[in-house]
């Protein structure tokens, strides 16, 4: 998924830089001050999908009483909202509550709840493994939590893991907990109907429904109303989005939705997330084609470039597939439409040959960047229970590292080709590094960085690029 929407690649960086991330990717809550007697910290782990979950949490928490917080030893509750997806998301937030039984011992009335998807993998044993849990809610129980909490008030644990064919929680409007004003995230689904083989989603997340179109149109529209300048349309696999009114009178695929959302104002950017290469359209293609204020960035992991590989991940796509996609995206969209991508390192009997195909299909591909990764196996998936997981840790490291580093070629020669060229930018926040420069995205997902002159966040500026790193776009701003 997206660089903020997948925050747990930290396999492929060196412990310092993990443990760096790992801070600055985890998500904490922000302070709401409305007068609320009790307060909730929440962080969040994992992937876009989680983050969006903690907004609406939140809103959950607060018709319940609760403002949120981002000082932990401020908090009545704790809430981590977790993520399954390799074994090392887990460990960060067991290392995590380990840290959290420092505050719970100075103030034992604290309530600790684990969220997300490590609740619905572990369900009540994660009761009995970490003491100083009290609550464990699956992704589909959020609207339990007032009771679930007047339990653990009541002095008993609460557990509700159930997963439900129908919760989209179209009606609730999220708290923006992860938002600097500028761009918001809606989540227009849930859940997986795909069965990659090597996927903890599809069990922790549950069944694919799609939500209330309307509602999703309103989400977006209060947004423009508040002053956001960009939506990102957040799914598993948006491109079979499918939703149909009760009556049948109404249908609504994923392009239509695109176009809906985009006819809203010119001034919104619209972007989306995570598109499925088995499912992506030419319709959406030609949607993104017709409206300017649709990115043209799409996110396609491909996961390997090999077919044998492909079929034993079950993806459904071979080799020749993925490249008539892209090809596809290109003849329609143009060469400078950014394609980025998710890779597996040493999957089950991966060969030398078929990680070289994977490094071939990425020279072809020429991805603007990916989030890398090496096969971590999830127990109860289908690759646990029928593959071996026979690459040495070695190996899959040192494949990883060649991915990493063919991605930086291929990042470096895609961002040599933005130099000399006008982008507009749309800007979201000082840079990191001076407050005389400000940061904001090109239509592409870019990072540009310009001298900030009399711009400020939320402006969209035409920017000169005049350089480059492997990772981010420098320039100046033209009036
Ligand atoms: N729905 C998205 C992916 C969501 S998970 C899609 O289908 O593309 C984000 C990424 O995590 C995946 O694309 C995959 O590259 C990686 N991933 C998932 N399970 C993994 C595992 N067991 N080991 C290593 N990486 C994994
Ligand atoms: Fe996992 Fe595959 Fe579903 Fe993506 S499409 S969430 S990788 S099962
Ligand atoms: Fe997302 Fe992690 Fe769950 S990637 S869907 S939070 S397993």
């Amino acid at each position: 998924m997206d660089p903020i929407i997948d925050l747990d690649f930290i396999d492929n960086r060196t412990p310092e830089q993990a443990t760096a991330a790992a801070s600055c990717d985890t998500k904490v809550s922000v302070e709401t001050n409305t007068g609320k007697t009790r307060k909730l910290y929440i962080e969040s782990y994992g992937c876009q999908m989680n983050f969006s979950d903690s907004e609406i949490v939140s809103s959950i928490m607060h018709e319940q009483g609760f403002d949120t917080t981002s000082n932990i030893e401020h908090a009545d509750v704790v809430f981590l909202n977790t993520c399954s997806i390799r074994e090392k998301a887990e460990t960060t937030v067991r290392n995590r509550l380990g840290q959290i039984n420092y505050y719970k011992r100075k103030k034992p009335s604290m309530v600790i709840g684990v969220l997300g998807c490590m609740a619905e993998r572990l369900k009540k044993s994660l009761l009995e493994e970490e003491k100083i849990v009290d609550l464990v809610v699956g992704p589909d129980a959020y609207r339990d939590l007032p009771n679930l909490i007047n339990e653990v008030d009541g002095g008993q644990k609460a557990v509700n893991v159930l997963l439900s064919r129908e919760e989209t929680y179209a009606d609730i409007n999220p708290i923006r907990l992860n938002s600097n004003g500028v761009s918001a995230f809606i989540s227009i689904m849930r859940g997986c109907d795909n069965m990659c083989s090597f996927c903890v989603v599809p069990f922790t997340r549950g069944r694919e429904r799609s939500r209330d179109a309307h509602s999703i149109v309103r989400e977006a529209e209060g947004l423009v109303a508040q002053g956001f300048k960009e939506v990102t349309l957040l799914g598993q696999n948006v491109d079979s989005y499918k939703w149909e009114s009760e009556d049948g009178t109404e249908k609504v695929n994923f392009a239509q939705l695109l176009e809906l959302v985009a006819q809203l104002s010119p001034d919104l950017r619209v972007r989306f997330s995570t598109s499925h290469p088995k499912d992506i359209t030419d319709e959406v293609l030609y949607t993104m084609k017709k409206y300017d204020n649709i990115c043209k960035y799409i996110h396609l992991p491909a996961q390997s470039g090999n077919s044998r590989v492909l079929e034993l991940m079950n993806r459904t796509y071979d080799r020749a597939w993925y490249l008539n996609r892209v090809d596809a995206i290109r003849a329609i969209l143009g060469e400078e439409c950014g394609i980025s991508s998710d890779m597996i390192a040493g999957f089950c009997s991966e060969t030398e040959e078929e990680h070289q195909d994977t490094l071939s299909l990425m020279e072809y591909v020429q991805y603007d960047y990916s989030y890398m990764f090496f096969y971590s196996e999830r127990p109860g998936t289908l690759a646990a229970r029928k593959l071996e997981d026979d690459i040495p840790l070695e190996v899959k490291k040192r494949r990883l590292a060649e991915i990493i580093e063919k991605q930086r070629e291929c990042s470096l020669n895609r961002n040599k080709l933005d130099i000399g060229r006008m982008h507009r930018v749309l800007v979201e926040n000082f840079s990191k590094k001076s407050a005389d420069f400000l940061s904001g995205r090109n239509d592409q997902n870019k990072v540009v960085i310009f001298p900030k002159k009399h711009y400020k966040k939320g402006d969209y500026v035409n920017v000169f690029v005049n350089d480059c790193s492997v990772g981010t776009l420098f320039g100046e701003a033209v009036n």
